[in-house]
C-alpha cells in the first residue's frame, strides 16, 4: 500500500494498476477505503481508482489530538495523495462524510475536480443538538471504546432494514470496515460537528455532478440528495434501492451502474 507523510503523519492509499481516468474515493465515517472494495473490483480495470484511508483510519497514523481533524485538513490530504499519484484532476466520489470532505476539496482546490459524486451526504452542517451527541460520543469513545458506536451504526440508522434481514455478509462487512481507533473516532467527530455550511457551493458546481443516495438511508434520507440535485444544473439522480447509508456496498450493482453512467459520460 504507498504510503505519503504530510505533517508528520503517515497516510496510506491504495491505487489500481490501470491507464484510465483517475477517480478518487472518500469514504464516510467510521470507515476505511475497504469500503469501495465493490467499486473496485467493478471499475478498477477501467478507472485509476484511488482509495484513500482518511487519517485515523485503517493503515493511516490516527493522532490523538482531536484538534487535528477538519474538512480542511482531510482535503488537503487527499491533495497531497494526487500530488503522489501525478494526478491532475480526478473525478471525486465521496460517501456521507466523504461527501463533507468532498465539499472542502472542492472549495479549496477546485482545479483538481473534474466531475462529482456525492453518495449518502449533505451540505449542511450539524444542528446544535447533533453537535452535542457528537460530543457526547466522543466522550463516551474515550471512556470506554468505540465498539457501542459501532453497535449502534451497524444496529440502527447505516443499514437497511433489507440488508440486516436479507444480506447477513454485508453487515458483517460494515462492522469490520469500522474496525478503527478510538482516536479517529474521536478526531471525525470533531471534524464532522465543526464542519461548515456548504450548501453556497452547490449553485457553483460546473463540471459533471451524481447524487447518489439509497432509498431507505435513516442518516440522510433521499429529500436531502433531491435538494441538494435540484440546486445543480445538469446533476444527476439515482435512488439505489433497498438500500441504506451504506448505499455502495448494500446494492453495489445498482450504486455501480450510476456511477458508471457518470464516469462513462466524461
Ligand atoms: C458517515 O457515514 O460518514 C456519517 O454518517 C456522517 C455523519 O454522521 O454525519
Amino acid at each position: 500500500m504507498p504510503q505519503i507523510e504530510r505533517n508528520g503523519v503517515k497516510l496510506s492509499y491504495r491505487v489500481t494498476d490501470s491507464d484510465g481516468p483517475p477517480v478518487l474515493f472518500v469514504h464516510g465515517f467510521p470507515l476505511d477505503s475497504a469500503l469501495w472494495d465493490p467499486q473496485i473490483e467493478a471499475l478498477g480495470e477501467a478507472y485509476r481508482c484511488i482509495t484513500p484511508d482518511l487519517m485515523g483510519f485503517g493503515d493511516s497514523d490516527a493522532p490523538d489530538d482531536p484538534d487535528r481533524y477538519s474538512m480542511d485538513s482531510y482535503a488537503y490530504d487527499l491533495i497531497a495523495i494526487l500530488d503522489d499519484c501525478e494526478v491532475e484532476r480526478a473525478a471525486v466520489c465521496g460517501l456521507s462524510m466523504g461527501g463533507y470532505v468532498t465539499f472542502a476539496l472542492l472549495e479549496r482546490a477546485p482545479e483538481r475536480v473534474n466531475a462529482l459524486v456525492f453518495a449518502d451526504t449533505r451540505a449542511e452542517p450539524d444542528t446544535p443538538e447533533g453537535v452535542a451527541t457528537r460530543t457526547e460520543q466522543q466522550d463516551r469513545v474515550r471512556a470506554e471504546g468505540p465498539g457501542f458506536l459501532v453497535d449502534l451504526l451497524v444496529g440502527g440508522p447505516v443499514l437497511s432494514d433489507h440488508t440486516r434481514e436479507h444480506k447477513p455478509d454485508v453487515v458483517e462487512q460494515a462492522r469490520r470496515v469500522m474496525d478503527n481507533p478510538a482516536a479517529g473516532f474521536i478526531g471525525a467527530l470533531e471534524a464532522i460537528k465543526l464542519r461548515p455550511d456548504s450548501s453556497e457551493l452547490l449553485p457553483r458546481i460546473d463540471v459533471p455532478t451524481l447524487f447518489v443516495v439509497g432509498e431507505n438511508d435513516a442518516i440522510t434520507p433521499p429529500e436531502i440528495s433531491r435538494d441538494m440535485h435540484s440546486r445543480v444544473s445538469g446533476s444527476q439522480l439515482a435512488v439505489v434501492p433497498d438500500a441504506g447509508h451504506l448505499s455502495n456496498i448494500e446494492s453495489p450493482a445498482a450504486f455501480n451502474g450510476a456511477l458508471a453512467g457518470l464516469l462513462g459520460s466524461l
